[in-house]
């Protein structure tokens, strides 16, 4: 099926089952432990043996000579997995560096080999004795000495490196209101719970990987290019994801080691990568340096606005679009953006939750909140004055499909109780804490991506659905359900959902917050099919037919699903394939954060108070799976403002602090009661659904506002993240 003009009345808003808030049908699986999760599958490849990762002890150089007799000769080792016995190695697109290093190194704690044994604590024993001669090289670690050689990156999902639109330098310099600051972001870590983790068995040549993965297809391809085997010998098996926030989109060291390791011995072999290994070994959020100029009248209306993102990768990645969201949140004729990209020898940067805007965001809404300052105009109404119904770097003729940020701005500020925010800094004392309040606009991109499904009936009645789309603990398998059991006319108890799994149709996956949407519409285009086979073995004409209570009905006249569908079940196949109208109407989600901060008067230590949110992304599908995303986003927010930051060792390369002790996160002390609220949306350009994504939406801006809120409580003005005690004294 093919969405290419905008939605118009379907089956889909009954909303008898859609848009109520429902518990995950997952939850009883998951918290009685039932729920199969990649590293136990003891069903599925019974005695499994055990892989431990060693990781490269440089960030840059050459391997010499490995000596494994030490190693080898330990209780329980079954093989050595490294690149003098792998085999040839191709590589994928997505990856940046080599999974499997040697004899170059790319960098710290890349994987250089892999101890298989008969348990997890031989495996571990074995590893350590390794020995692995290196040739060290200089490598380039520091962003800020970097920044200068920075040139433009390719384009991504992030768009162009550069956009240009009027005359900035002529609309800044000629501007009553000038704002010039810059901002830096470190590099952060996804830090999911589920550590990266696979099991791996070999049946002549056919591969299966039970691993934990956002996107099943990609990740075959890559795996397929990876070990230069046909994709259709790759089995890929994910259906529970304990978080991934871009960190699991691609098939990392644990997936390419189990199966090297298990092809190795003959057996089933599992790898997990170590907590401590994870921050060196597998990707993470690039740091960036920002430069944001905006010029404005007054009033505070932007005549002339300026990012300038500067990021770092290794040779081949990619740049963290930090400036995606300045091209397109405020209005204004003059325009530029531009990203710059160096090369770094640290580990691989990638996309962590909402790549480009939430950090991009960290800065441009403190740009923000100091020009509302500098106008002296309230910072919420300064957003509604700069706010812009059309692409501003297009012009009129490229309209938003939809866009409620004045809503969102206005509600959120009447249910926070903005009105009591005093706009004078460092005013307000509750004992010894100073109290401020802070707003931000959120923004992220709406992308939408081809999507199927299977779906079918069975004599029972009972609707079964099948895609490879993957549930990272956001909610697909609910409102997968719920689509199904809404274009049915089945209750939710009645349909059955499998997920991740390469043996199902392609999905559009996780990833990028086009999963809810896309997904939901590839169901919906398979249940359209699906409801014309019914219509048609019930004689009646499909757009006519009315389905309800397990019913297919006409008029008076009525039969049931169960019967159609007869003792062979009822199956049918379809994909949502998106046309071009993203080309004539831009997509994104919008809403605002607003935050209360009390920052203790001798200490400076910084407590949420609370937090409160509105949000406008289309139709929400399952509200309280939706809410559980944006708090869970505004939480990590919080973690970026306040907490989150990989330290560089800038001299040898490797982050230092990585592990979940020193990679702080908040927990749930620091994290007060969080209000959110919908706007009612629909998006009819977005796909039959009507929806668009959430789940990333949440984070874009929440730290902001911790950080204006900071502002308004104690009059210190920071831009360097994460704000910790020691910038605010
Ligand atoms: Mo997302 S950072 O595309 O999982």
């Amino acid at each position: 099926m093919k969405f290419d003009t905008p939605a118009t009345t379907n089956p889909i808003d009954r909303g008898r089952v859609i848009g109520i808030p429902h518990d995950r049908i997952d939850g009883p699986a998951k918290v009685t432990g039932t729920a199969p999760y990649a590293y136990e599958r003891h069903d599925a490849a019974p005695n499994a043996a055990y892989g431990w990762i060693v990781g490269s002890a440089i960030a840059k150089g050459r391997i010499g000579a490995i000596d494994l007799r030490a190693a080898e000769a330990a209780p329980g080792v079954l093989g050595i997995v490294t690149h003098q016995n792998a085999g040839p190695l191709g590589k994928g697109n997505f990856n940046t560096a080599h999974l499997l290093g040697g004899p170059q190194v790319e960098h710290y704690e890349q994987a250089v080999a892999l101890v298989i044994a008969d348990t997890l604590e031989n495996a571990r024993d074995a590893a350590r004795l390794v020995r692995i001669d290196y040739a060290p090289e200089q490598g380039r670690f520091d962003l800020a000495a970097e920044r200068d050689k920075g040139i433009p990156p390719p384009p991504g999902f992030g768009g162009p490196a550069d956009t240009k639109t009027g005359d900035f330098e002529a609309g800044f310099a000629k501007a009553a209101v000038k704002i010039d600051q810059s901002y830096t972001t470190p590099d952060q870590s996804h830090a999911m719970m589920e550590p990266h983790a696979t099991t791996a068995a070999w049946n002549g040549d056919k591969l299966t990987l039970w691993t934990s993965n956002q996107m099943i297809a990609w990740s075959v391809g890559e795996m397929a290019k990876t070990l230069k085997i046909p994709p259709e010998n790759i089995r890929l098996v994910s259906p529970y994801i304990g978080g991934g926030f871009g960190a699991k989109l691609w098939v990392r060291a644990d997936a390419l080691l189990a199966a090297l390791g298990s092809r190795m011995i003959g057996r089933p072999v599992k790898v997990a990568i170590a907590r401590p290994q994870i921050p060196n070994n597998t990707v993470h959020r690039p740091a960036t340096i920002q430069r944001i100029r905006i010029g404005a009248d007054k009033q505070g209306v932007i005549d002339a606005i300026a990012h300038e993102v500067w990021s770092g990768d290794l040779p081949g990645g990619g740049a963290e679009t930090a400036a995606q969201q300045t091209r397109l949140l405020y209005r204004g004729p003059n325009r530029l953006t531009t990203h710059r990209l160096s090369t770094l020898d640290l580990p691989e940067g990638n996309a962590m939750r909402a790549p480009g805007e939430a950090v991009g965001l960290l800065a441009l809404e403190v740009a923000m909140d100091e020009l509302a300052e500098a106008c002296g105009v309230d910072p919420v109404e300064l957003r509604i004055r700069n706010d812009v119904q059309y692409d501003p770097e297009a012009g009129p003729q490229r309209p938003f499909s939809s866009r409620k940020l004045i809503e969102c701005l206005r509600e959120g500020a009447a249910r926070f109780g903005w009105n009591r925010r005093n706009p004078k800094s460092g005013q307000v004392r509750d004992g010894r804490w100073l109290v401020g309040m802070g707003v931000a606009s959120a923004f992220r991109n709406n992308l939408v991506g081809k999507s199927g499904a299977r779906i079918g009936v069975d004599a029972k009645g009972h609707v079964i659905v099948e895609t490879d789309m993957t549930d990272i603990g956001t909610g697909s398998y609910t409102i997968i359900a719920q689509t199904a059991a809404e274009m049915m006319g089945v209750p939710l108890e009645a349909v059955t959902v499998r997920l991740g799994d390469s043996r199902f149709p392609v999905s559009a996956g996780s990833g990028g917050q086009w999963g809810a949407n896309s997904s939901t519409a590839g169901v919906y285009a398979a249940a359209m099919a699906l409801r014309a086979k019914l219509a048609e073995k019930a004689g009646f004409p499909a757009d006519k037919a009315l389905f309800e209570d397990g019913l297919i009905r006409l008029g008076n006249q009525s039969q049931s699903l169960a019967t159609l569908a007869g003792r062979e079940g009822l199956w049918a196949e379809d994909s949502m394939e998106f046309g071009d109208l993203d080309k004539r109407y831009a997509q994104a989600t919008f809403g605002a954060h607003f935050c209360e901060v009390g920052v203790d008067i001798d200490t400076a230590e910084v407590r949420v108070r609370r937090m409160g949110g509105a949000f406008a992304a289309g139709r929400i599908l399952n509200p309280k799976s939706a809410r559980s995303q944006v708090i869970g986003a505004m939480t990590m927010g919080v973690g970026a403002a306040l907490m989150e930051e990989l330290s560089v060792d800038t001299r040898f390369g490797f982050f230092v602090n990585h592990d979940m002790a020193e990679y702080l996160v908040p927990v749930h002390a620091d994290i007060p009661h969080q209000d959110v609220l919908f706007i009612d949306e629909l998006d009819d350009k977005s796909s039959p659904m009507k929806a668009k994504g959430v789940g990333e939406l949440g984070i874009c801006g929440a730290g902001a506002a911790v950080a204006n809120a900071i502002y308004n409580a104690t009059g210190v003005r920071l831009r360097d993240y994460p704000l910790t005690i020691d910038k605010i004294l």
